[in-house]
């Protein structure tokens, strides 16, 4: 049977129509807002890359977090920017630490907020690497593998005793999931979950990030240890390893220009799969907005209905809480 009969414009001739025949549904419910935080107090620093986004203190940004929960946001990322930062990323693992005070604050503020800490040190080397360097077999700096582990696991615990939800390794060495699993086991925290940055590629879409959590790498790039563009097939054993090692949710990071790899992740894996809407991915749309050149709320829900579609049931995206607020009058 086809044309006449057939007529696939009958099911979207008016809004109840096609409302009934939604395939896929963005809600408040899938939604992460990651935050920046810095010593001090009474700071929001504006991000000039990513237009409404700020680096808060502590004070302040129990406050944002505390709006989001209102506009339905279920749960908020945080990266830690810290005072000081050294070769080896030592205040990363500070029970005093800017991340550990803000976790505690936010959680004493607004307990049914869900609290995930990213767990990377990056914003804590002076070189601005994810983790800890040696020279490698040519003779060149790079990150150390093993001598990470250590210090990541550290952070990893600081952050859970602080009272984190779910911790969430972005720094992509290999066994850090498993390692960080068996840490928090051997000290009591079995309840903490793991997200795991599974599959993080080595991308310039993280340019605007750099800047707000102050996270460049001072020389090279991270392509040693973030995963190359071009390759899905060992994406899917990255995925797979951290599932094995215990990994409670896995994430395919960025999402847009990856969304092959997200379909791939939900049909073989049966964890909850988290993709992450980066700041490349938030800033051009919000630049082209200013510019009047798009419609920014029409662009990004557009987006966030294709990361969901491709199967992603969490999305960390900068718009959370504007799309909860859009979501909930759509
Ligand atoms: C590393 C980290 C990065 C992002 C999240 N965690 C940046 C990087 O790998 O350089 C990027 C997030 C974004 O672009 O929104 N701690």
């Amino acid at each position: 049977m086809g044309f006449p009969a057939v007529r696939l414009r009958r099911l979207r001739r008016n809004a109840t129509l096609r409302r009934m025949v939604r395939e896929t549904r963005v809600t408040a419910d899938n939604l992460i807002l990651p935050m920046f935080v810095r010593p001090g107090e009474g700071i929001r620093n504006p991000i000039p890359s990513m237009p409404g986004h700020f680096q808060y203190s502590v004070d302040t940004l129990t406050e944002a977090a505390k709006e989001a929960a209102d506009a339905g946001v279920p749960a908020i990322m945080l990266f830690g920017i810290p005072e000081a930062k050294d070769p080896s990323g030592g205040e990363a693992a500070r029970v005093d630490g800017v991340v550990c005070e803000a976790v505690r604050a936010v959680k004493e503020a607004c307990p049914g907020l869900c609290v995930i800490t990213d767990v990377c040190l990056c914003e804590y080397t002076d070189h601005g690497h994810c983790g800890v360097l040696a020279e490698n077999r040519d003779g060149n700096p790079d990150v150390d593998n093993d001598a990470t582990l250590g210090v990541l696991v550290e952070e990893a615990l600081a952050h859970a005793q602080a009272g984190a939800d779910i911790v969430a390794p972005s720094d992509m060495m290999d066994g850090r999931v498993g390692a960080i699993r068996a840490a928090l086991d051997a000290r009591g925290l079995h309840e903490v979950a793991i997200m795991a940055y599974s599959a993080k590629f080595a991308s310039a879409f993280y340019g605007p990030f750099r800047d707000a959590a102050e996270s460049p790498p001072a020389f090279g790039d991270r392509a040693s240890y973030q995963m190359p563009a071009p390759n899905a097939r060992e994406a899917m054993r990255e995925l797979e390893l951290d599932v094995a090692e215990g990994a409670d949710i896995v994430m395919v990071k960025p999402a847009l220009a990856y969304l092959d790899i997200i379909q791939r992740a939900a049909q073989r894996f049966d964890v909850p799969i988290a993709a992450y809407n980066v700041s490349g991915e938030f800033s051009m749309v919000k630049a082209a907005a200013l510019q009047g050149w798009l419609n920014e709320r029409e662009t990004a829900l557009e987006m966030l209905t294709a990361i969901r579609r491709a199967g992603a049931g969490l999305i960390l995206t900068y718009w959370a809480v504007e799309a909860a607020r859009w979501l909930e009058r759509a």
